[in-house]
């Protein structure tokens, strides 16, 4: 006779809180011994006890391959549960209870959804995907001819290839000419970024030179960046060859892990790359990386996608394009830049707020529409109050999207908790009671010293 201790602990607690002579469904699971007439016998033992049989059938067992087991849901009360369970032992095999079927996601509805990662050591399996480039050039890419930034690419591709979940980030020995390229973007971009630049990104931008040696004459190591961005807000960057498929790059911000190349774009055209780049990474993302709440809103978007199907998927993406990418907010009035891919490019960044391109409010319904566009500036704009509000947008519409369970990352095993069952949901609230328990003294504390 097993059971396990959960099940024990959950009639324990059903039992405190209702009244015992309340009826509930439960499953209870058995396999049979090898007598004739033994699931007769089993079966009679419900009826003699008065207990409703709502649904039975065997299935084969996921304890044991080759056997079956019987599942029988009924309508019971707590002391008639115990009593079968105690008579049905002299027949058969008791292996578990369960609650109703309704509280625990059917392994079918499981098996369609796409893998994704569990833990943060799982983005080994996604990482090296890369959809563009990587060390293969397109024709039209302006270093398509040049075999001495090939190779240079199909370097930093090795390199980030090779990258595991916990190795060091490589350091780069940067050559004269992409330090030179570099500085050029980082000039020009710092002339616009007091006026176009929203706040939360003024105001991080200095931390970056304070920290990773982020100058005019020096690329910062992505590994610096990262132990900056860890302390700032958990967020940790990984080594990337070139663009990765949205599922794969969303995946990543889920565990506030950041895909970043380290290649400089080619130096025939420092204000101009087809694709992102270390200064794009570095002078786009980072700073915003580096803010609580925009960590967070990264993040929810990353954790909305995972298990997602393919249209869901490409949604949040074109959402993550509008927000992380080309966003725009309204502070004190004026129109700023939060996006990646304007504050990363001289000539888009002055035309989204030249006054002349189209905004819209960002709203994902209408935002997870409209195209992308990648080597042309954008048709439309999207502006939210704040990345609090653009949160709260994500967060409704996530709750859209069609997956038959949610997710809840657990910042001490640095892995993604699949919420399909009432255990895991119960794991949760037990933290938030504890939570709220921190909270509660807090304020007693805090009242105590004020003397209310
Ligand atoms: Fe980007």
């Amino acid at each position: 006779f097993k059971m396990s201790h959960s099940t024990f602990t959950k009639i324990e607690e059903n039992s405190e809180k209702k009244n015992t002579s309340e009826k509930g469904r439960t499953t209870v699971i058995f396999s049979l011994k090898n007598e004739v007439g033994g699931l007769v016998k089993a079966l009679k033992l419900f009826q003699e006890n008065h207990v409703n049989l709502v649904h039975i059938e065997s299935r084969k067992s996921k304890r044991r391959n080759s056997e079956f087991e019987i599942y029988v849901d009924c309508d019971s009360n707590h002391e008639q549960l115990n009593e079968i369970i105690q008579l049905l032992q002299k027949h058969v095999n008791v292996v578990d209870m369960e609650p109703p079927d309704n509280s625990c996601l059917p392994e079918e509805k499981m098996s369609n959804v796409p893998w994704f990662p569990k833990k943060i050591s799982d983005l080994d399996n996604c990482a090296n995907r890369v959809l563009m480039y990587g060390s293969e050039l397109d024709a039209d890419h302006p270093g398509f001819k040049d075999n001495v930034y090939r190779k240079r690419r199909k370097y930093f591709a090795d390199l980030a290839m090779a990258y595991k979940h916990g190795d060091p980030i490589p350091r780069i020995e940067f050559t004269e000419e992409e330090v030179k390229t570099w500085g050029v973007v980082y000039r020009e971009l710092n002339k616009l970024y007091p006026t176009h630049a929203c706040r939360e990104y003024l105001k991080n931008l200095p931390l970056l030179s304070k920290y990773c040696e982020c100058r005019e004459d020096n690329i910062p190591q992505l590994e610096d960046v990262s132990r900056f961005l860890r302390e700032r807000t958990g967020f940790t960057i990984r080594p990337v060859a070139g663009y990765l498929s949205p599922r794969d790059f969303l995946a990543g911000l889920a565990f506030r892990v950041f895909h970043c190349t380290q290649y400089v774009r080619h130096s025939s055209d420092p204000l101009y790359t087809p694709e992102p780049d270390t200064c794009h990474e570095l002078l786009g993302h980072v700073p915003l990386l580096a803010e609580p709440s925009f960590a967070q809103f990264s993040q929810e978007i990353g954790l909305a996608s995972l298990g997602a199907l393919d249209d869901s998927v490409q949604k949040l993406a074109t959402c993550y394009f509008f927000t992380v990418e080309f966003g725009l907010c309204k502070q004190e009035g004026q129109l700023r830049a939060y996006g990646a891919g304007l504050l990363s490019s001289i000539s888009e960044l002055k035309h989204a707020l030249s006054g002349n391109a189209r905004i819209m409010p960002f709203d994902p319904k209408v935002t997870s529409k409209q195209e992308c566009i990648i080597t042309m500036f954008q048709d439309v704009y999207f502006v939210s109050d704040s990345f609090e509000e653009a949160k709260v947008r994500m967060r409704e519409f996530a709750k859209t999207i069609k997956r038959p369970f949610t997710v809840r990352y657990n910042p001490y095993t640095q892995s993604v908790d699949v919420l399909k069952d009432t255990p895991s949901i119960n794991s949760v609230v037990e933290e938030l009671r504890h939570e709220l328990d921190i909270v509660g003294d807090a304020l007693s504390r805090l009242n105590k010293q004020l003397g209310v």
